[in-house]
């Protein structure tokens, strides 16, 4: 998916793959912006993607530079996540290291538990 990427600004080309209970692979790809701070993460992308598919819970997503390398989800993308992914989303690091457990990458998280009912649906 980097190959999507555009990313003129910081040349770090992202791509993302997510994987649901059923198979299915989303994919997102980061998408930078003038206004710097308007930029769209590579997750941002699959949770779109998994959204407009139907929806449902990640299980296991990997996030990986234009080099091939592992890169761990931002702050933001790390809410976004927990939001939609399932409690076991496995976060990929490559072969030779353990995945990380998003619960251990956003200990403690905000979730729609901590609003009040009326806004939960
Ligand atoms: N980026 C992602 O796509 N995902 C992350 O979790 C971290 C950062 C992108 C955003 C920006 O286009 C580039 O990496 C440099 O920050």
């Amino acid at each position: 998916m980097t190959r999507c990427s555009y990313a003129p600004y910081s040349k770090l080309a992202v791509g993302a793959a997510g994987l649901s209970p059923d198979g299915r692979i989303f994919f997102g790809c980061n998408v930078e912006n003038a206004s710097y701070g308007m930029t769209l993460c590579a997750e941002c992308g699959v949770i779109s993607d998994l959204v407009a598919g139907g929806g449902g819970s990640l299980v296991a997503l990997s996030v990986r530079g234009g080099e091939g390398q592992f890169l761990a989800p931002c702050g933001r993308c790390r809410q976004l996540l927990n939001e939609h992914g399932s409690v076991g989303l496995l976060v990929d690091r490559g072969p030779d290291r353990q995945p990380w457990l998003l619960a251990d990458l956003i200990p403690d998280g905000f979730t729609k538990a901590d609003l009040p009912s009326a806004h939960t649906g």
